[in-house]
């Protein structure tokens, strides 16, 4: 059957909208990731203190309404842990668990998350942990375009708060966004990348999928050693 004749088919069946639908949403998802992401480590705003900056952001993000994610959620999940820390970890989206708590990665999701960290000697408290979005998305669908975009000055905000001393990209939507580029994971993990041509951002696989996938824990425990590396540089 030649492509013509299959579209034909699709179409019948009503399958043309999905394809054009994914086309546009892969273009429009192309030209986010070319923009350029400035993170000022200089930032040289001294007219308030850390503290108030993150009252501030907290409170914008708290009440936020730039997508429809906010009609669905129970409540924004902002980030938590230490926001002098020299690692921060940057997942998905909060989950079910999280929108309730106001918390990122709670349950078995999160316990395995807190192993990865103690297996780097670190504590959960002293790193940060965010999200690439601050709502839920209703039933466990991938984050859209806009929403991302709607989000993503926050966590920049973040980011450029805490100045970290390495970025760890928790599973793939994570690492294609923060770093703007549709590689798949695989060929993501293993080096260590740069975020925004300053912070080294290591990816390395979501807790969700190694509760999945547990022969690739080996994979996620070298990614974690190319960290440890990278901040003791
Ligand atoms: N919970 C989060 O906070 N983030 C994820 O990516 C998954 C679960």
């Amino acid at each position: 059957m030649d492509n013509n004749t299959r579209l034909q088919y699709l179409e019948a069946m009503g399958i043309d909208v999905w394809v054009s639908k994914q086309k546009a949403q892969n273009e429009e998802l192309q030209s986010f990731y070319e923009e350029k992401v400035v993170i000022d480590t200089n930032s040289n705003d001294k007219t308030k203190s850390l503290e108030d900056k993150w009252s501030l952001l907290q409170k914008e993000v708290a009440e936020c309404v730039k997508c429809t994610l906010c009609n669905t959620r129970e409540q924004t999940v902002f980030g938590s842990g230490n926001k002098n820390a020299d690692w921060m970890f940057i997942g998905e989206a909060p989950g079910q668990n999280e929108d309730v708590e106001g918390k990122p990665f709670l349950g078995q999701v999160g316990d395995l998350l807190t192993e990865m960290i103690r297996s780097v000697g670190l504590e959960r408290d002293s790193v940060y942990i965010a999200n690439i979005l601050k709502c839920k998305v209703p039933n466990n669908k991938k984050p859209k375009v806009e929403e991302i975009k709607s989000c993503q000055n926050y966590l920049h905000q973040q980011i450029q708060l805490i100045q970290p001393k390495i970025i760890l990209a928790v599973g793939r939507i994570a690492a294609q966004t923060l770093l703007g580029t549709n590689q798949p994971l695989s060929e993501l993990r293993g080096v260590t990348h740069q975020f925004a041509g300053i912070i080294p951002l290591v990816v390395i696989y979501h807790p969700a999928y190694l509760l999945r996938s547990l022969l690739e824990k080996k994979k996620v425990w070298q990614d974690l050693q190319l960290a440890i590396k990278q901040v003791e540089k």
